[in-house]
Parts: C-alpha cells; sequence; structure tokens
C-alpha cells in the first residue's frame, strides 16, 4: 500500500505532486507528505491525516520547484503521525517509500554504529541513510541507489532524490507497483497511471528489480546489475473523468451504480447469441482450457468471495473439481496438485502480495497454467500470468469492492459457461445459462431501484453492534460479501454464516438485538432457508429478507422485513443479490457518519503481506 508520485519538470510541482496523491489516496491515507529540490534545497512538509491536511499546511507556506517526491501511507512501521510520514530525509537524500524492508533491523543497528540517529520508527529512514552512505562513498544517486537496493530484503518501491543532484529522480521497484509518467519536457513516477492521468498517458510499466532516472529529459531504465534496458512505452486509456465522483455523494455510490454498465462491458463481445465466444482468455487460451481437469482459485478479500461463487457454478454446471483459498494461506501450504489443474488467481488490482506470491508459489507445483481475472491490465498478475481474462470494471477508487466483485462474477460466468459446454452440459440448460447471463445487467439495473427502501432499512442498522448474514449454496459467499461489506465501511461487526450452521453454535447470539439479514433466491433451497428463518423467527430475532419475486415467503415475521428482488435466474441470482446488500452497507455507514470511501485502517492495494 501507500501510495508515490515524483516528478522532474521545468514548472513548480507541488501542486501536481498533490494532485497524483488524492488520486492515489485509496491506496493509504493516515498521514501524507512532500519534498521538493529547488536550488539545492529541499523543502519539505508533512502531515498526519488525509492529503488535503498536509496540502492545507503546504498552500500555507507554499514553495517553487521543479523535481519533487510524494507520499501518501498505510502505517507499516510506526504509528501514523508527522515524524514517521514520508519524506524522510537523511543527509543529503530525501526518500519515499512503499512496501517492507525485511532486514531493516540489523541495517538499522549497522548505521546506528556508524553514528546515523533515526527520528521515525521506519523501515525507510534505514533506506534513505543507505543511500546517503553509499553517495558519501562518491557514488552518483542512481549509483548509490543500486547499491542499497541490492542490500534490501523485503519489497520497495521508492523515489529518491538528492542535494546535490538537481533535476534528477530515481526510482525502484521489486514486489510493489511503479511506473513512469512520460511527459512533454517532463518525466514522472507514479504507484499507478491514475495518480498521472493530469500529466500524461504514455506510461512505461516498470519491471521487478528495475532501477529508473527520470529528469526533464528522458527516463532511463537500469537492471539490478546496473545495465541499461528498454521497455516498452503504453497508452493508458484512463481519462481524468473516470475517475471523478460527478453527482455522486461517494465513490463507492458511484460505483455501485455504475454496476450495469460495467457488466455489460465485461460481456462485451466475449458472449454472443450462440453462447461464449472463442479466445476469450487469450492466445492460446481455448487450447488450454480444453486440457483443464480441475480448478485452484486462490484470491483475498471481496475477490475471494467472488472465487467461492464460481466453485459453486463450476462444480454444477461444468462437473469440474474446484478449490478455494486465500492467497495468505495457500502460499504457505503444500497444496496437491493433481495433474490438469488450472490455477485461477482472481485479483481486482493485481497487486496484492499474497495472492502474487501465491501465484509465484503455484509456478514450481505443476499447475496446467495459470489464469489471471483482473481488472488492471498492466498489473503484476496479468503479466505474470497465461491466460488473463480483463473484468473491464474501470477504476474503483472506493476502498469497498464493488463493482470489482460483480465485474469478476460477470467474468467467472464466461468461465463457468466455456468449461461447461467443454464438459458436455446439455445445451438447452446451456442456452438458459447464457440467456440469464445477457441479463444481468438490467437485472443489477433493476436491483439499484431498491435503494429508496434500503435507506429506509439503513435507519434501523444505526445503533447496532452486530449483525447476522446468511445465504445458502452460491448465496453463502454472497452473504459473506454483504457482512464483509457492513464491517468494512460501517465499523458494525458483521458474521455470514450458510444458513444450515446456524444450529451448531451462532444462534446462541441471536435476540431482539440482533438483525438477521438473509438472502432468499428462489431454488430448490429455499425450504430449508425458511425452516433456518422460522430458528431465529423464535428467538424474537430481527429478520431483514432479501426475496426473490418469485419465492413464496410469507411475512409470518414478529418484527423484519422482505424486501423483493427480480433475481432473473438462479445462475446469475448471486450477482443480483449483491447489489442490495451493498447498497445497505453503504446507506447504514452514510447514517453512521463514518468515511465511506476510505475506511479506518485499510487501504485499497494491498501491496504489503
Ligand atoms: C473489500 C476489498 C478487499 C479486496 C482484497 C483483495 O472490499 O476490497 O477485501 O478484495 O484486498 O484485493 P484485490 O482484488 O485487489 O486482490
Amino acid at each position: 500500500m501507500c501510495g508515490i508520485v515524483a516528478a522532474a519538470a521545468q514548472r513548480d510541482v507541488a501542486p501536481l505532486l498533490i494532485a497524483g496523491l488524492k488520486a492515489l489516496e485509496y491506496r493509504g491515507y493516515d498521514s501524507a507528505g512532500l519534498a521538493v529540490l529547488e536550488a539545492g534545497q529541499v523543502h519539505r512538509v508533512r502531515a498526519k491525516g488525509k492529503v488535503r491536511e498536509m496540502e492545507a499546511l503546504y498552500l500555507a507556506d507554499p514553495f517553487p520547484g521543479g523535481t519533487g517526491i510524494a507520499h501518501t501511507r498505510w502505517a507499516t512501521h510506526g504509528v501514523p503521525n508527522e515524524a514517521n510520514a514520508h519524506p524522510h530525509m537523511v543527509g543529503r537524500v530525501t526518500l519515499v517509500h512503499n512496501g517492507i524492508i525485511e532486514n531493516y533491523v540489523s541495517l538499522r543497528t549497522e548505521l546506528q554504529a556508524k553514528g546515523y540517529v533515526f527520528t521515525s520508527e521506519t523501515d525507510t529512514e534505514v533506506m534513505a541513510a543507505l543511500v546517503d552512505v553509499n553517495i558519501s562513498k562518491g557514488m552518483s544517486l542512481r549509483e548509490a541507489v543500486l547499491a542499497t537496493v541490492r542490500e534490501l530484503e523485503g519489497a520497495y518501491a521508492i523515489a529518491v532524490i538528492s542535494r546535490d543532484e538537481p533535476g534528477r529522480v530515481v526510482g525502484a521497484r521489486r514486489g510493489a507497483p511503479l511506473l513512469i509518467g512520460v511527459g512533454i519536457g517532463e518525466n514522472f513516477l507514479g504507484s499507478d497511471a491514475q495518480a498521472l492521468v493530469q500529466v500524461t498517458n504514455k506510461i512505461i510499466y516498470l519491471e521487478e528489480d528495475d532501477v529508473v532516472e527520470i529528469s526533464r529529459e528522458g527516463a532511463r531504465i537500469y537492471t539490478l546489475d546496473g545495465k541499461p534496458v528498454e521497455r516498452a512505452t503504453h497508452e493508458s486509456e484512463l481519462s481524468a473523468d473516470a475517475v471523478e465522483r460527478g453527482e455522486y455523494r461517494h465513490y463507492m455510490q458511484k460505483e455501485i451504480f455504475e454496476q450495469p454498465r460495467a457488466v455489460a462491458n465485461t460481456l462485451e463481445a466475449r458472449i454472443g447469441a450462440g453462447g461464449v465466444l472463442p479466445n476469450v482468455f487469450g492466445i492460446g487460451g481455448d487450447e488450454l482450457l480444453a486440457k483443464v481437469k480441475g480448478v485452484h482459485i486462490i484470491a483475498c478479500g471481496t475477490s475471494y468471495h467472488a472465487g467461492m461463487v464460481a466453485k459453486y457454478w463450476i462444480e454444477e454446471y461444468a462437473r469440474l473439481p474446484v478449490s478455494v483459498e486465500v492467497a495468505s494461506e495457500y502460499r504457505y501450504r503444500e497444496a496437491v496438485v493433481p495433474e490438469g489443474t488450472l490455477f485461477i488467481a482472481i485479483s481486482q488490482s493485481g497487486e496484492t502480495a499474497d495472492t502474487l506470491a501465491a501465484m509465484r508459489e503455484s509456478r514450481r507445483r505443476g499447475y496446467l497454467g495459470t489464469l489471471a481475472i483482473c481488472n488492471v491490465p498492466e498489473s503484476s498478475a496479468v503479466r505474470e500470468a497465461d491466460l488473463k481474462l480483463m473484468t473491464r470494471a474501470g477504476p474503483e477508487i472506493g476502498v469497498a469492492s464493488t463493482k470489482a466483485f460483480t465485474t469478476q462474477l460477470a467474468a467467472l460466468a464466461l468461465l463457468t459457461l466455456h468449461l461447461a459446454k467443454q464438459q458436455g452440459l446439455d445445451s438447452a440448460r446451456y442456452n438458459d445459462l447464457c440467456a440469464q447471463l445477457h441479463r444481468l445487467p438490467r437485472a443489477i439495473d433493476e436491483a439499484l431501484k431498491l435503494e429508496p427502501q434500503i435507506i429506509e432499512l439503513a435507519a434501523s442498522f444505526i445503533p447496532r453492534h452486530h449483525a447476522l448474514f446468511l445465504g445458502r449454496g452460491a448465496h453463502f459467499p454472497v452473504a459473506l460479501e454483504g457482512s464483509l461489506k457492513l464491517k468494512e465501511i460501517s465499523y458494525i461487526h458483521a458474521e455470514a454464516y450458510p444458513a444450515g450452521e446456524l444450529k451448531h453454535g451462532p444462534l446462541a447470539l441471536v435476540d431482539e438485538d440482533m438483525p438477521v439479514v438473509a438472502v432468499a433466491p428462489n431454488g430448490p433451497l429455499l425450504d430449508k432457508l425458511k425452516s433456518n428463518l422460522q430458528e431465529v423467527r423464535a428467538r424474537g430475532g430481527e429478520l431483514i429478507v432479501f426475496a426473490d419475486s418469485a419465492a413464496h415467503i410469507d411475512g409470518g415475521a414478529t418484527r423484519g422485513s422482505i424486501l423483493r428482488i427480480d433475481a432473473g435466474g438462479d445462475f446469475i441470482a448471486p450477482a443480483v443479490f449483491t447489489v442490495p446488500l451493498q447498497l445497505l452497507a453503504y446507506h447504514v455507514a452514510v447514517l453512521r457518519g463514518t468515511d465511506v470511501d476510505q475506511p479506518r485502517n485499510l487501504a485499497k492495494s494491498v501491496t504489503v503481506e
């Protein structure tokens, strides 16, 4: 996490750096800072809190300068305060860092023995000191950074300036993203293309262990052994509009309402009247998928929930065994990989440290191949996978994933259909599933119309401390996703259970203070779910049931409400039922007055382990 932006330009860069940081704030927002080099002097401003707090300090006492680095932080080492905020300055060197340096304690001890005094609790300050030591030995800034990163263990993206080298910024990356923005007579570094959309759409993505030196004239890239290397320039398709909030109160709300369009984009030119089109999964994709005998899905958080839905789908329709696991567990255990198993990584950002580590680990475990389902085309996950399926959700700024999830489901539904056809699913059922998927954007659009009812319902959650979410089958992961959304942004403790598990423990929690949210699609499990709901009613629990319009559920509750949804079919129902749960979490959070787009302690792109 943490966001980095840097610039080497002829104009004053501080306002550009601040605008870039605001676009990167999703990566961390507990403190921010910037430093600008001008006439051999470094001016620095840092503040605890959001970028706007730091901006206010800068505006009260602005400084000129065409070379600068800036940072928005998600604390790993040391509490969020001004002293721990980046940039860190040691001697001639000023540095910003995203990542974790694992051997910083021993490096720090060595530096202290040489007389360095540290003013923060961070691992970052150690790097700045190491670069300074190397410069004292007569190295240029670039050579000093190269020598420093060779000593580091862990993950980093850094941007560094030196008082002695005006007009120059040196960057480096390992295990955390960093890219170059190529301007006209000015060049930039950023953690993502969004940070630079205001200044350029020409992007060069750095590879692992690259070191780069930018100046107004250009960018030179080097490998870890100091050899110059060329990397391709890409045109980013991001527009400044895509990251605007428009008429919506929060990005999250905007992103919830973008879902019909986003899902339609995911499906576009991938499914036709006769079903899923050929070559949807990239070059060689159809040939590789033809050999699949089983699937392992790895992901974190919301993306993991999408993977859980896919397990139900692929096992039911393609009759292939599927296992789903959170990446942080998978990477550290010896998973058994039967022959012909496809490894699927699901990640909105494509930069989640645990998911990337799991992907890399999968390479030595003998999979048939890897497929990345991802929202960011130039991300590490996409670049490292054999096959890719982009979710095309567009930038997601709200820290809580919404459209990323439903577009992941749409992508996984395409995969399910592809595998189901290949495995010989009956053609009438296949055609029915395809027709349902075609209907998905419209069904989501209809579900969004429940917003006024959900706002009313949300009011009853304001004083709550806990909530229970229930679902069965492919709607159990939907319940998990609903509870994750509620806890992330409203800070109400929420748990999700497969409804059948209720009586095996959690029923003990049910009383008049515990709202129980149930997802009740129409289908063979409905009667079972109704019995579970009776168990809640009998204990005085307040039931909030999201029910399919076609499902027969009577109001018989003494307390609670039923909201009707037209799910548009059993296959797509998990994606449709997700929408009211997102809206519920959103409106509860708004009513409770939390910071919806940037909830406490979280960050969007989790690039540390
Ligand atoms: C929750 C949320 C997180 C992410 C998780 C994985 O709303 O956004 O749980 O889903 O950190 O991130 P990606 O998908 O980028 O790998």
